[in-house]
């Protein structure tokens, strides 16, 4: 009997802290040795020439959900899995979306239902909280984080889901109490039907027109506004998609005074741009998603923004409606932007992007890509104790990349469930040609290598805030206002 089951050679190893070359052994499904000269397994990979990374980690994904006008995305746990592993991730974190009136039990359970018999990844569920009331504050949401759903999405638009700033201060301060993350979906909801209102009005209701419905001040405003309110109780928050460099100054001056906040952006808005929706047709429906997507400008300086540190999430946002009646046409052949499903696909290219227009052509280290890829989310969003990185103890999920692989992005290769990719046609060099998880091999020589339900629900620990600063208000501050503690 052999020392190990499964050993990979020969790579070079990146983790969010550093890169090395070593071999790494797998027992069981923990990673038990790091180093060289380790001892006989039952199987042997040759990693030489390639890089050994941590399995990707995609926690910002809508998958076999209701969205917020209604209709079903286009993939389910089955479909969105498996894109997912094509491209190098070993774990989602899609959202469990409670539509108002419903119990967080009952979603939990919808939702469990959904992944547990078709997820061939690893998965855990950030809840959309719409409907926050006083059972749901007190009751079902600690409930939740005790059971390790330790994150939350709340809307500052869209009508079915929306919540106003009290409801907002009444979430951040369970966050708060349970030590679970708020993300926040920040666009000022007013501005976003104002302008939609004035463009439809005057016969602009063509799909580019959905880009400049949302302004840039729509986004930066809601961040303001977000910030000003968790801040208020100190609670942390995560905001996703960023797609202005406006957006994110506010962010990382936040950071630099103290403040709990996170930010993430998304590949559209890295490699997308709004003028790309000018076509005939409806066919702009295809880049409709929220925010929108920007100019050219925008794209380098969220560029810079993922560089600097600024964002420490990248994720796809994957919203998968396809181009017909059952997704972004689900209004009428030809619907006025407002009524056009939004959302773009990005599970299966997310990473693949990053590594080839980031890490190849030198604008991230490789080490920074093991980061925004998965050491950073595990740490932020409570997986860290198994997820996340290359390291002694952890679950071995692995995806080894070849740099030498070179792809033309067709969304006929794509595994999702989609009939279109925004990136078509797109160079990509470098693709995680080999994806283990938790020591199974899950993807090999382009197929699949599980079934159905191969992946395992993870409950996730609580927020860890000790390298974060901050403070409550001082009228929330018992030292500071007259003895009143509100007991948050
Ligand atoms: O347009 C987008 N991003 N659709 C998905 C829903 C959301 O707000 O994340
Ligand atoms: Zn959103
Ligand atoms: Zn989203």
């Amino acid at each position: 009997m052999n020392e190990f089951e499964l050993k990979i050679t020969g790579g070079t190893i990146a983790t969010s802290a550093e890169t090395f070359q070593a071999d790494v052994a797998v027992r069981g499904t923990q990673i038990v040795a790091i180093g060289n000269d380790l001892g006989d397994a039952d199987r042997v990979i040759d990693a030489s020439g390639k890089y050994v990374l941590p399995g990707g980690i995609e926690a910002h994904c809508h998958i076999e959900q209701e969205s917020s006008s209604g209709i079903m995305t286009a993939d389910d746990y089955y479909s969105g899995s498996v894109s997912a592993a094509f491209g190098g991730n070993t774990c989602i974190v899609p959202f469990a979306a409670q539509h108002r009136g419903q119990t967080l039990k009952d979603v939990l359970e919808t939702y469990h239902d959904r992944a547990s018999s078709k997820s061939v990844v690893d998965y855990s569920f950030h809840l959309i909280v719409s409907d926050p009331t006083e059972d749901v504050l007190h009751k079902e949401l600690p409930k939740a984080i005790e059971d390790g759903i330790t994150s939350f999405k709340i809307y500052m638009t869209y009508d079915r889901l929306i919540v106003d700033d009290e409801q907002m201060l009444d979430i951040f301060a369970v966050a708060k109490r349970h030590g679970a993350l708020t993300m926040i979906h920040a666009e000022n909801n007013a501005m976003i039907k104002w302008m939609s209102g004035k463009l439809v009005e005057t016969g602009h209701d063509a799909p580019k027109y959905h880009a400049l419905s949302h302004p840039r001040t729509a986004e930066s405003e809601a961040i303001n506004r977000a910030i000003a309110l968790a801040g208020f109780v100190d609670a942390p928050i995560l905001i996703v998609h960023v797609s202005t460099e406006a957006g994110a100054r506010i962010i990382a001056e936040a950071r630099y005074d103290g403040r709990k906040v996170f930010g993430e952006t998304c590949p559209q808005y890295m490699f997308l741009n709004a003028e790309q929706m000018d076509l005939p047709g409806m066919h702009g429906a295809k880049l409709c998603c929220s925010p929108p997507l920007r100019d050219r400008a925008s794209q380098e300086e969220i560029w810079r923004c993922l560089q600097n540190g600024t964002f420490q999430v990248y994720s796809s946002d994957h919203a998968p409606y396809r181009f017909d009646e059952t997704g972004k046409l689900n209004a009428g052949p030809t619907p006025a932007f407002p009524k056009i499903a939004n959302g773009l696909p990005g599970i299966e290219l997310r990473l693949p992007l990053l590594f080839s227009e980031g890490f190849m052509k030198g604008r991230i280290t490789l080490s920074h890509f093991a980061a925004l890829a998965a050491g950073n989310v595990a740490a932020i969003y409570g997986m860290d104790h198994r997820k996340g990185s290359i390291t002694l103890g952890r679950d071995a999920d692995i995806a080894i990349w070849d740099p030498d692989v070179q792809r033309v992005v067709n969304a006929e290769d794509l595994h999702d469930n989609m009939d279109y990719t925004p990136y078509e046609g797109m160079k990509i060099t470098g693709w995680p040609t080999t994806v283990i998880q938790r020591g199974q091999v899950i993807i090999e020589d382009n197929e699949l290598q599980v079934g159905r339900g191969a992946g395992e629900f993870v409950p996730r620990h609580t927020i860890d805030l000790t390298a974060m600063p901050g403070r409550v208000a001082p009228e929330l501050d018992p030292a500071r206002n007259f003895g009143v503690d509100l007991d948050l």
